[in-house]
């Protein structure tokens, strides 16, 4: 895949960014360009506020110029632009490939608008295929890690440099192949009732917005 697919839709999605506006900003090498873009923007006088999902959004958008705020500072957020690893026809996601789903699940449960850029390649008819990323706190991992068995996936520690990955929250990801996930939102739910784990990358009734972008330069919306 050649990176345009990803620069065209990361730059597509600044043109839902009015003036004023609380933009919650997404991980990844999507929006990295959506990021890119919005320093530029704010440079020329656009006025916005940004509420950033992880230590290396916040790090890219102030080396952007981008005001940022954290979300006790703020109500609301206007607007949320993230990535994501899969995505379905009904907008349902997988996401936390980069390790930032908990924040960025609470900063799209906050938001009154979420809009999905992703290539096109991460659209998928049942989701399942990439490994669902399960955060998890590291007291009692591998009890957690057997209760995840259970539900008919095979899970694996992210791993980073031979250590347990750690996200920003302090936590360990489990990677989970469920290959196909036909009830989501039930899943998401069973996971989440296992003590010990924080959040799931299953986003769903989340999302208004996806746009996927193309090798050629073209953008789907759904
Ligand atoms: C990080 C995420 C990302 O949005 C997802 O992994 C997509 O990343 P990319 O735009 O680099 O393909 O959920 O936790």
């Amino acid at each position: 895949m050649d990176i345009n697919a990803k620069k065209v839709v990361g730059e597509k999605a600044v043109e839902f960014v009015k003036d004023g506006m609380i933009v919650g900003l997404g991980t990844g090498s999507t929006v990295y360009w959506t990021i890119l873009k919005l320093g530029e923007l704010v440079k020329n006088g656009l006025s916005i506020r940004g509420v950033a999902t992880s230590l290396s959004t916040e790090e890219l958008a102030i080396k952007m110029g981008i005001p940022l705020v954290t979300l006790e500072e703020v109500d609301e957020i206007d607007l949320t632009i993230d990535g994501a690893d899969e995505v379905n026809a009904n907008l349902e996601l997988i996401k936390g490939g980069g390790g930032a789903l908990l924040r960025e699940k609470i900063v799209s449960a906050n938001s009154r608008k979420n809009i999905i850029i992703a290539d096109h390649t991460k659209y998928v008819s049942v989701l399942g295929d990439f490994p669902l990323p399960i955060e998890v706190v590291p007291f009692g991992w591998k009890l957690v890690y057997k209760q995840i068995l259970k539900l008919g996936c095979r899970p694996s520690l992210r791993m980073d440099n031979n250590l347990p990955f750690l996200t920003d929250n302090g936590n360990y990801i489990l990677d989970c192949q469920f290959k196909k996930i036909k009830e989501p939102k039930e899943l998401a739910i069973y996971i989440n009732m296992i003590p010990g784990v924080v959040d799931n990358g299953l986003f769903v009734g989340m999302t208004d917005i996806v746009l996927l972008g193309f090798d050629d330069g073209g953008i789907e919306t759904l």
